[in-house]
């Protein structure tokens, strides 16, 4: 019998969707009491010193270039293979992208070419923890450190990744996480900064609520809530919703559950598929701990090489299509930036400048996983999986 699977699906509890109606009644809508709960919660769960709620993954890597100081003619090294805002941010404030390959294997930053991407005007790095899988951040950070530069870590998918026993987004000088649908915790839309540096979350805070010295909350709470607060930057509007706090902080209650979930099913993926040589499934070397934001795949890995590319991605969306009709949900893992017709265009590059980036993004497929994937939908992707590529 075809069953449909998607690529990822939300899974909130009763309580968790009542959650929301408390800000709702309240009518306290916007970054009160329920976005310093979750900011709390989330500070508690990944050991970071400071969490401050924005409304995307994008506004948390933007906000946290522009409180460094990045501007424009500034230059940041950027994966060629990530989401397209990773890149698009640097844009934002008039800097330059230098884009650099990937590991083919992890799918992250290739820390041996960093080096050789730093010029003069660079001022920061910003690794991507993709899919759920910590970058190397030690040799990143001596890089970082012995050229004074910024680590703005993309743990957009990093939710429950460990490295060497810290949480990611803790290891740069911030960390940007992601709430959008497709992640393990959601609001909807919206974003997380941590960061140990207080005087930058300070600013950080400043900069999100258009600049004002404190928030409307705080105005509020305080002795003279009749007068407005002072505005000593120009700053934006990335405030999160106290609607949105509340089913962020809600989940949180179960965030432990919700990872080890999500790492429950990625291994039972693991061991079905063990034995398959034209699927390499996602590794994860000791003193990793994989959050499994998704279960990325390479397709015919022994083909996946610059003179293979073009005939795995024919036969690789082939097999999605089957699996389409077989009702099963697949995606690319993500794109190769440079690829795309903006960068294309405006840095003039060929698909093959960033060739793991190329492979990646032509080879690459990811299986839906999410928690609160029954048993039935797991076994029935599994076995459509092994049996369709006889097709
Ligand atoms: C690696 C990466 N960076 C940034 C983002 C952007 O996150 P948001 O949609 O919250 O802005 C995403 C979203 O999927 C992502 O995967």
């Amino acid at each position: 019998m075809k069953i449909n699977v998607p690529i990822a699906k939300t899974s909130l509890l009763s309580s968790e969707i009542q959650s929301v109606l408390e800000p709702l009644k309240s009518g306290w809508l916007v970054q009160g009491s329920k976005v310093a709960e979750f900011e709390k919660k989330w500070s508690n769960f990944t050991g970071a010193q400071n969490s401050i709620a924005v409304t995307s993954c994008t506004s948390a890597l933007h906000l946290s270039l522009a409180a460094l100081g990045f501007g424009p003619g500034d230059e940041a090294v950027v994966p060629a293979f990530t989401w397209i805002s990773t890149a698009n941010v640097v844009e934002h404030l008039g800097g330059k992208v230098i884009f650099c390959d990937i590991d083919p294997i992890s799918f992250n930053i290739d820390v041996n070419q960093i080096e050789s991407k730093i010029s003069s005007k660079t001022k920061a790095i910003i690794p991507v923890h993709l899919f759920g899988l910590s970058a190397d951040m030690n040799p990143i950070n001596e890089i970082a450190k012995k050229h004074n530069l910024w680590v703005i870590e993309d743990a957009a998918c990093g939710f429950g990744a460990q490295y060497y026993g810290k949480h990611v987004g803790t290891l740069g000088h911030t960390g940007c996480f992601s709430f959008h649908p497709r992640k393990a915790i959601t609001t909807g839309e919206g974003g997380m900064i941590t960061t140990s540096n207080s005087e930058l979350a300070e600013r950080i805070k400043c900069l999100r609520d258009h600049g004002a010295a404190m928030s409307d909350l705080q105005r509020h709470l305080g002795a003279k809530p009749y007068l407005l607060a002072d505005h000593p930057e120009a700053g934006y509007n990335q405030r999160m919703t106290d609607i949105q706090g509340a089913l962020g902080s809600a989940q949180m209650d179960r965030a432990h559950d919700i990872v080890k979930e999500r790492q429950k099913l990625a291994q039972v993926y693991n061991d079905a598929f063990i034995n398959l040589d034209w699927l390499r499934t996602p590794v994860c070397s000791e003193g990793f701990v994989h959050g499994y934001q998704s279960y990325p795949c390479i397709f015919k890995p022994k083909l996946a090489n610059l003179s293979g590319v073009s005939h795995v991605n024919e036969a690789r969306n082939r097999w999605m299509e089957i699996l389409q009709q077989e009702g099963i949900s697949t995606r690319p893992a993500t794109h190769a930036i440079h690829m795309l017709s903006f960068y294309r265009n405006k840095y003039g590059f060929s698909h093959t400048d960033f060739p793991n980036a190329c492979i990646a993004n032509d080879c690459s497929i990811s299986l839906p996983l999410f928690h609160g994937m029954t048993e039935v939908e797991q076994e029935y992707v599994i076995d459509k999986v092994i049996s369709s590529l006889k097709k």
